[in-house]
């Protein structure tokens, strides 16, 4: 049934008058229509599961109690992720990926500072979109600080912002997205040391690929959190995420949680990727790396592209070209890489490309000479 015109003006102009002011500047999270054949746009693993893992996988949920909801406080979870990354279970929050957890502490922790109006997130730039997005649907103010021209932290720049603006949660990703490195550990410690009134998150979303944490720092500071997923080692379907944060917080970030947020299905895949199927994400996390340093040797033999280092699963490129155009070029050949058409200014000029299996980065490495010649 089609309602009357003058309700559907009516009631949706005053309805849309209650959503929240912040949304008028913000756009849905664009994902693209069909995916072509090679896909290195979203930083997910490219090695499809071995067919004994599937196997392992089908005997779980061959015995799931689908009928009934889920644990709600996905124990078995829990306390795989408890024995695999240390600390105690009462330590980690779960959520639908990180995605949920930012929103999570945005819901939690949004009690402004005395004499201010709006609570204050800060996170060096350019980095994950989320942090800041997901801050301001919720009434925060972002403040993003430019990292240096090596992508590190500027360590004045976010000491000065972190004394001026106070905020509740600083977010650092490291390695960081889109760039690629590592921030200095150095810059990292002496900052979430500095501000200890303010909660630090660390988000380990690429550290399989670095093989550094901060686990042993954070276990020390409850100010430190750290946050991590299995999206970005083979399971991005299944969106399972964590922060690990000190147990008098947990239990507060418990209390917005919805309780059956983790679905069955995704509780007990999660629960063998970290246990009985962990050898094989290992591999697959050696062998992205070991792709990843071929990779750049090949792209740098193109004088117009210039490889950041990298220590995720991911290449940020710098092109001499036009960007649009070789993307263009690119998907013309079934390959989708990322470009970046807002935020930092500096990204304007590179494209991020996800590392691929060997048969992938090999198609992306022809197609290129192709184009670049
Ligand atoms: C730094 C960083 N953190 C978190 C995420 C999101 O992870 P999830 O899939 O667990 O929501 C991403 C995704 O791109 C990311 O780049």
């Amino acid at each position: 049934m089609t309602p009357p015109d003058r309700w559907v003006s009516m009631s949706i102009e005053s309805l849309k008058a209650l959503f929240r002011p912040e949304l008028d500047e913000l756009s849905a999270y664009r994902v693209p229509p069909a995916p072509p054949a090679v896909k290195l746009d979203a930083n997910e693993s490219p090695w499809p599961l071995p067919p004994e893992a599937r196997a392992r996988i089908a005997a779980v949920l061959h015995t799931s109690e689908l009928h009934r909801y889920p644990d709600g406080r996905a124990t078995k979870l829990r306390d795989a992720l408890a024995r695999g990354l240390g600390g105690s279970v009462n330590e980690y929050v779960l959520g639908a990926g990180s995605d949920e957890l930012i929103a999570l502490m945005a819901t939690a922790m949004s009690r402004p500072r005395s004499g201010a109006d709006h609570p204050v997130v800060v996170f060096p730039e350019p980095t994950f979109g989320m942090y800041g997005m997901t801050s301001r649907a919720h009434g925060w103010q972002p403040v993003g600080v430019p990292l240096d021209d090596d992508w590190d932290l500027d360590l004045g720049a976010m000491s000065a912002t972190l004394e001026r603006t106070k905020p509740n949660v600083v977010y650092y990703a490291t390695p960081n997205n889109p760039t690629g490195n590592c921030f200095s550990r150095n810059k990292v410690e002496n900052l979430v040391d500095a501000f200890p009134d303010s909660l630090h998150v660390i988000d380990e979303a690429y550290g399989p690929y670095s093989g550094e944490s901060f686990a042993t720092f954070a276990e020390e500071r409850p100010h430190c959190a750290l946050m991590g997923t299995l999206s970005k080692v083979g399971f991005a379907g299944i969106r399972v995420g964590w922060v690990r944060i000190h147990e008098a917080l947990s239990h507060e970030l418990e209390k917005v949680r919805q309780p059956f947020n983790l679905n069955t299905a995704s509780q007990d895949i999660a629960t063998l990727a970290l246990t009985d199927l962990a050898p094989v994400l290992e591999e697959h996390i050696t062998s992205i790396v070991t792709e990843r340093e071929r990779l750049a040797t090949e792209l740098e033999r193109h004088e117009e592209l210039q490889c950041f280092p990298s220590d995720a699963n991911f290449l940020l490129v710098r092109v001499g070209g036009d960007v649009p155009e070789l993307c263009a070029a690119l998907l013309d050949r079934e390959i989708a890489v990322r470009q970046f058409s807002s935020g930092d200014s500096r990204l304007r000029s590179c494209i991020r490309i996800t590392i691929g299996t060997p048969q992938e980065n090999q198609r992306l490495v022809e197609a290129l000479r192709d184009i670049l010649g």
